[in-house]
């Protein structure tokens, strides 16, 4: 063993380094393109109002200053606007810290996480760092959420129950009826946490928010958002939770740093919700290209899940990674998926309409070399 390793935690060495992929400008610099269609990280690629922009330039001149410890202007209409107690908000300097703050709070070495399979990665890695054991629930072969097996396993105590509706990277989701199931179903000791990053891409479809069934969760939860997409502010850093009790709230608190979501990110996202017409505007945009593409794609004869976020999971039936590093070469960055069963899989965000018929004719391009 080297000293280093006789340092480190030994779980560090088994969590995989987070697949972020390039950004802009190193594909720009890598290969020398100058337009490039992002299309890796599920953002919106429309980004804030203008009004946001206006008032975070004003906000320039307070950068002096720590930012307040509980986003307190933003609690108050985050709070109003959920119809929520202000008590029960927790923030996150993105939802992932809240992931990380909740395996930090909650899990012992040994203990059980179950969590859909595919699954966003960093709901496997925080438990895993741990030393928690994840146990994944496959999807079905048409890329649904298996509700039989997921309600089976509820039922059975477990330390966290965690999984994105609608799920990342195959945009299935559990309906209002399956998800009161589930919550009817759900083991009372489990700490059931809702991550919906994708809540307003998802109210067009057949879907309903956690926050709305509460009543029938047996024992704890927390329900996860972001303004990182719909509300075009990923690059600021900050999500939420709401969760179901001041006590549980109050706990995680003391798992976070005192400052942890910086004031531009609080003046943005307050200012975001007061334009709430112009997020609204661009998801329907982004709908519309959602269906437009995985029409195109299925019509070329990949499988395509059925999703209600902004991406599409598409199945290309080789190996993912050689077929993006091709796609990156032409200028269009997707992601490919890691995982063990799905990686000849991509997960390809929805971008603007020039950006996705870019993505279509890189892809016919890569086919046919
Ligand atoms: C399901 C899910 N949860 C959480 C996150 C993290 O989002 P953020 O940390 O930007 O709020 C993502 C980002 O891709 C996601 O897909």
């Amino acid at each position: 063993m080297t000293t280093l390793e006789k340092i480190l935690r030994p779980e560090l060495m088994e969590i995989p380094p987070y697949n972020t992929g390039l950004g802009l400008n190193e594909v720009r610099s890598r290969y020398g393109i100058t337009v490039v269609a992002k299309l890796s990280s599920n953002e919106n690629p429309t980004g804030p109002a203008p009004q946001v922009l206006k008032r975070l330039s004003r906000a320039s001149s307070e950068l002096h200053l720590y930012p307040s410890s509980e986003a307190q202007l933003l609690r108050k209409s985050l709070a109003q606007r959920l119809d929520v107690s202000e008590k029960q908000i927790i923030f996150g300097n993105g939802s992932e810290e809240l992931i990380s703050i909740i395996c930090r709070s909650a899990v012992n070495p040994g203990d059980q996480v179950v969590t859909l399979f595919p699954s966003f990665p960093l709901h496997e890695d925080y438990t895993k760092l741990m030393g928690g054991s994840v146990e994944r629930l496959a999807i079905n072969e048409n890329l649904q959420i298996d509700l039989a097996k997921l309600m089976e396993r509820a039922a059975q105590p477990a330390k966290l129950l965690i999984f994105a509706n609608p799920m990342n990277p195959s945009g299935s989701w559990l309906n209002p009826e399956q998800l009161g199931q589930l919550f009817e179903a759900k083991h009372p000791e489990t700490l059931l946490v809702l991550d919906e990053a994708y809540h307003e891409y998802a109210v067009h479809g057949d879907y309903a928010s956690g926050l709305d069934l509460t009543k029938l969760i047996k024992g704890h939860w927390i329900v996860l958002r972001t303004f990182s997409k719909s509300w075009g502010l990923a690059g600021l850093r900050i999500g939420f939770g709401v969760c179901s009790s001041t006590e549980l709230r109050q706990a995680l608190d003391r798992t976070r740093t005192p400052f942890n979501v910086n004031h531009l990110a609080q003046i943005a996202a307050e200012a975001a919700l007061d334009y709430e017409d112009y997020m609204l505007h661009s998801v329907q945009q982004t709908i519309l290209q959602r269906k437009h593409l995985a029409k195109e794609l299925r019509s070329r004869g990949y499988q395509v899940g059925e999703s209600i976020g902004n991406f599409l999971f598409v199945n290309i039936d080789r190996s993912s990674v050689k077929f993006a590093e091709d796609l990156l070469k032409l200028g269009t960055i997707v992601k490919p998926w890691l995982q063990p069963s799905y990686d000849s899989f991509l997960r390809v965000s929805i971008g603007t309409p020039a950006e996705n018929e870019k993505f279509l004719a890189d892809l016919a391009q890569v086919e046919s070399s």
